[in-house]
């Protein structure tokens, strides 16, 4: 494990209590509408009528519930090493009847074999929480399991060590969550543990990135 940083176990200490992540999440992560209605473009946009797609993080159901009920032929498995969150996403997928499209998979994308291969992955808002050697590790562990040619979208908090934007940033990510209804002391507690839990070396510099890549490694990053 990289030296000061912590995984973050969505059973054991939860970022947000797990009964609460519907309400809260949108608010704690910022973006998280604007980020899921850009991955089901991303992805409708392959042009895959028949898709299969790993969704690294799938606990909680978000991917379930934008990318199936609209795209009657795709396919999700989904890795998650919390059975918490797991539980979310199985209800979303029984709640909206798209159980048989869905595998949930309890571990992480080593619990898959390399052999299970997939068009595209989706790995969003869940690199932040691994410390570098781990992220690199899940991130090797994507490209095995990509078809040639196949695309991966990635949505991360990351830090930044360019500038002094930190105060900015903070404040922003706090404005952002009181703006969708968090209690100011809510949100600054949840700040405190996410940053507490995961950048110890530059600790006030995080910010959010959207990247996607083509498994040919063409890339886009945007950030926020
Ligand atoms: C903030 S939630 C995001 C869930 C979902 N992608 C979303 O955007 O709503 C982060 C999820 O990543 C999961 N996670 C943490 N480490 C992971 C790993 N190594 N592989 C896959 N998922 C992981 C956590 O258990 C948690 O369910």
């Amino acid at each position: 494990m990289s030296e000061g940083r912590v995984r973050t176990d969505f059973d054991t200490q939860p970022p947000v209590p797990v009964h609460e992540y519907a309400r809260i999440v949108a608010g704690v992560n910022v973006g998280y509408d604007l980020v899921f209605t850009l991955a089901t473009c991303f992805l409708r946009a392959l042009h895959q009528p028949e898709l299969d797609v790993l969704v690294v993080g799938a606990g909680g159901g978000k991917e379930i519930e934008q990318f199936l009920p609209s795209n009657p032929k795709w396919r999700l498995v989904g890795v998650d090493p919390s059975r918490d969150m797991l539980g979310l996403a199985q209800n979303a997928a029984e709640r909206l009847g798209v159980q048989e499209r869905v595998e949930l998979v309890h571990g992480s994308i080593d619990s898959l074999p390399t052999d299970r291969q997939f068009d595209a992955v989706t790995c969003l808002y869940v690199l932040h929480f691994l410390p570098d050697d781990a992220k690199l590790a899940l991130l090797r562990g994507i490209a095995a399991r990509l078809r040639p040619q196949g695309a991966l979208l990635v949505v991360s908090g990351a830090r930044v060590d360019v500038g002094d934007l930190s105060g900015d940033i903070f404040g922003i990510w706090q404005q952002h969550g009181e703006s969708l209804g968090l209690p100011a002391e809510r949100m600054a507690k949840i700040i405190q543990q996410i940053v507490s839990q995961q950048a110890t070396r530059s600790p006030r510099r995080i910010t959010w990135v959207f990247c996607a890549l083509r498994a040919s490694c063409e890339w886009s990053p945007f950030s926020t």
